[in-house]
């Protein structure tokens, strides 16, 4: 029989859906400012929603915070100091609580960083994207290679944990260009790197329109040379894109990936909460405009619904699978609540094809394995 479901650790996510100019291969809930911010009705909003939310928490501690968007360094300090007050007044955040806040180097500068930091910030994530000029342009930045340099430069003086977000594979980018926009990261001292390949997704301009990218083979190569730089300067391959020096990995996505709980409040916030009838899963209206009005209506949340048992093996290795350690067998059967034994033919399926470790008290894609993850994933579908 598996043990009942345990209240895994809880985080919160705060989204702020506006950008000051949408990037032509983005598809994440961002939308272009086309006028002034209405930052004082978003952030009653999202306290009305949090509030509305508190319900479901039961008291419970929050361990990281992480303000995603869109661009939330759009918000100003003292925005950011009156929602976290009140985030602290109505959580009980743990005292090392990481409180994360994505920042687009287009929209800062030091006196923003000071103040943040002193709203209570610990970690900033910088969208960079590449150092390269020509790239920056061809990907519609709003911020050039200088302004990037000395957005990472300040945020290296002001916070402890930064990470950087870099894109290789971009249009007509050569080996040598991917591996200096590394380079040039470590040389400013990141201690955490989010790499992506860039995708085409669907709606998106590029995805209409798309760009010269280098070949198939010529991104993987990408991806294995800047691995293989990033090991030897120390840094531990800890998920699909992400790279940190030991300790400084994201506590937050961590906590995603290990099928931890998470409240999301803001326009197009998901969450997944873990109560009494199984695990729920929540969305809130992706529009702010239509967000706005929800909350202004008393409903926040747009759908809900309890996850089946069907879903919860794929929905866990979906997580779980993207941590280059995989995780101990025995997580799965406490954040389900099934039992090993009901994904066993999956699991010795894909051991057979070594597509798995073999090691039967861990759930860990080989190297194999990640590169045809969601080939992987199908084999949990119900
Ligand atoms: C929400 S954005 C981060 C912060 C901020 N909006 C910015 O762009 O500076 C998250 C990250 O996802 C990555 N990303 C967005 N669209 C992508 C795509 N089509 N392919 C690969 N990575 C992408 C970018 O590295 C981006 O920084
Ligand atoms: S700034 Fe970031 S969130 Fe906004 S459109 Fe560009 S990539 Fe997307």
């Amino acid at each position: 029989m598996a043990p009942p479901l345990t209240l895994p650790p809880l985080s919160l996510y705060i989204h702020i859906p506006w950008c000051i100019q949408k990037c032509p291969y983005c598809d994440f809930n961002s939308h272009a400012l086309r006028a002034e911010l209405p930052e004082q009705a978003y952030l009653n909003a999202l306290i009305s929603d949090l509030e509305h939310a508190l319900p479901l928490l039961w008291g419970r501690p929050v361990h990281s915070v992480f303000f995603g968007g869109g661009t939330p360094s759009l918000l100003s300090v003292q925005g950011m100091n009156q929602l976290l007050q009140i985030v602290r007044s109505y959580l009980p955040l743990v005292a090392s609580a990481e409180i994360t806040l994505e920042a687009n180097p287009g929209t800062v500068d030091m006196s923003r960083f000071r103040g943040y930091r002193e709203a209570g910030i610990s970690r900033l994530s910088l969208g960079v994207q590449t150092f390269n000029d020509e790239h920056l342009k061809r990907l519609g930045r709003i911020h050039d290679s200088d302004s990037a340099r000395q957005g990472v430069r300040m945020a290296c003086d002001c916070f402890e944990r930064v990470n950087l977000d870099l894109m290789y594979g971009l249009p007509s980018q050569t080996l040598a260009q991917a591996l200096q926009d590394v380079e040039a990261a470590l040389a400013l001292g990141a201690t955490h790197l989010s790499c992506y390949q860039l995708t085409l997704e669907p709606n998106t301009p590029f995805a209409r329109t798309p760009p010269p990218l280098p070949s198939h083979d010529a991104v993987a190569q990408m991806g294995e040379e800047i691995e293989q730089i990033l090991h030897h300067t120390g840094f531990r391959h800890y998920e699909t894109s992400a790279y940190a020096y030991p300790g400084h990995e994201c506590l937050h996505n961590l906590n995603y990936w290990t099928f931890g709980d998470y409240l999301g409040i803001g326009a197009g916030a998901h969450g997944k909460l873990t109560t009494p009838q199984g695990i729920l899963r929540q969305m809130r209206p992706k529009h702010p405009d239509h967000y706005l009005r929800a909350v202004a209506a008393g409903q926040p949340v747009q759908e809900q619904y309890l996850v089946s048992t069907q879903a919860l093996p794929f929905e866990f290795m979906m997580n779980a699978l993207r941590l280059i350690d995989g995780l101990p067998a025995s997580n799965f059967e406490r954040s389900t609540g099934l039992t090993l034994q009901q994904i066993q033919p999956a699991l010795d399926r894909l051991r057979r094809q070594a597509l798995l470790s073999p090691d039967p008290e861990r759930l860990c894609a080989t190297p194999l394995g990640q590169r045809f993850l969601n080939d992987v994933l199908q084999e949990f579908l119900d």
